[in-house]
């Protein structure tokens, strides 16, 4: 297969348009068989349930190419299961995990030209969705829905790459207790647009998120979960139900623990014991990990020993060693590399 020609290597973090989609539609109850499409253009009512009452939710990932010339992914039944459980919490209809994956894979083979080859620093990104598409007048979940997925390769989600980032407390909340924070519903991503163009404005990469009772804790950014590292190497995480879990961080925990034989804390974390770090990264299948150099709350800066140059040391291990476990460079945990082709 020959591989199309584009600049893996200066690629950022944006759409470019692929040969094939997979769509499949739900209609009277059940889901058709589905298939791939090269049409690009989504044709709804104008009263559709996703464009007035926002029913929509997505799912993130990549695919690779390993040393060895696999194509792969990353623990897409994870991703299934995360989906379900969006669906579920804004009661529209689950697209069946098993079928899930094997689009999936189709969407991958049927684009693999696109999928960026080993070295490139390039992944091929794929983003499942569903939305809410029959006439939705009165509040109501749709009775109609399609579910799409479309890729597009991209380079690093933060420009500049492994530059540590500096990023801002937020005034305003991301997710409410017992909202929808745990889940990937689009109108998250909405009510984050005005905080993250006020943070870019004011020269910031990104927000931290509080917990909105207390505003004492840390949840998470707009699209990435955080990991903490103490300053005897202890691999600290937030946790919290209003926030979005990551299969990036489950699998850097399990990395940190089993490969790197690093202490794992899934814990609250507190505003107020930020300084006591040595380093700080953002994690997420975009963001992969992206090393956070200077946390700003009010005015107070909390720098990390690790600076404003480079990756910190642990963090830089995690980094390497996840990657090198996508791109097939160290034995995968088992179940964690579907294989494309
Ligand atoms: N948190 C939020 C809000 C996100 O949008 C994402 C991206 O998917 C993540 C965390 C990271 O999750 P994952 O590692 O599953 O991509
Ligand atoms: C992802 O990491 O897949 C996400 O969905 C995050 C998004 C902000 C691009």
């Amino acid at each position: 297969m020959e591989k199309k020609n584009i600049d893996w290597s200066n690629l950022g973090f944006g759409y470019v348009k692929t040969d094939y989609r997979f769509v499949s539609d739900f209609k009277d109850g059940k889901w058709d068989e589905g298939k791939m499409t090269q049409d690009d253009k989504v044709v709804i009512s104008e009263c559709a349930g996703v464009l007035q009452y926002a029913q929509t939710i997505f799912e993130g990932m990549k695919a690779y190419t390993t040393q060895d010339g696999r194509i792969v992914t990353f623990r897409p039944d994870l991703n299934a299961s995360r989906m379900a459980d969006s669906a579920r919490r804004l009661e529209m209809p689950v697209f069946p995990e098993d079928r899930f994956v094997e689009a999936v894979v189709k969407t991958i083979k049927a684009n693999a030209a696109y999928v960026p080859p080993y070295g490139s620093g390039a992944t091929l990104y794929i983003r499942p969705y569903m939305f809410g598409s029959n006439p939705v007048i009165g509040v109501k979940p749709a009775d109609e829905y399609q579910f799409r997925i479309f890729t597009t390769p991209v380079g690093p989600y933060f420009k500049g790459g492994v530059k540590p980032l500096t990023i801002r407390v937020s005034d305003f909340d991301r997710a409410a207790p017992h909202g929808t924070g745990h889940i990937k519903a689009g109108l998250n991503y909405a009510m984050s647009l005005h905080a993250i163009v006020d943070a870019h404005q004011q020269g910031y990469d990104e927000n931290m998120y509080l917990d909105a009772a207390t505003r004492t804790k840390v949840e998470e950014t707009g699209g990435a979960n955080f990991l903490f590292i103490t300053k005897d190497g202890k691999v600290v995480t937030p946790k919290s139900d209003s926030i979005l879990p990551s299969i990036t961080r489950r699998s850097l925990m399990y990395v940190a623990k089993e490969y790197l034989g690093l202490e794992v804390e899934e814990r609250e974390v507190f505003l107020d014991e930020l300084k006591d770090f040595s380093e700080c990264g953002l994690c997420g299948t975009a963001a992969v990990i992206s090393p956070v150099g200077k946390i700003v709350d009010h005015g107070k800066e909390i720098c990390f020993p690790s600076g404003m140059e480079a990756m910190g040391p642990v963090t830089q291990k995690l980094y390497e060693t996840l990657t090198g476990i996508q791109m097939g460079k160290l034995e995968a945990p088992e179940g964690w590399l579907k294989v494309i082709e």
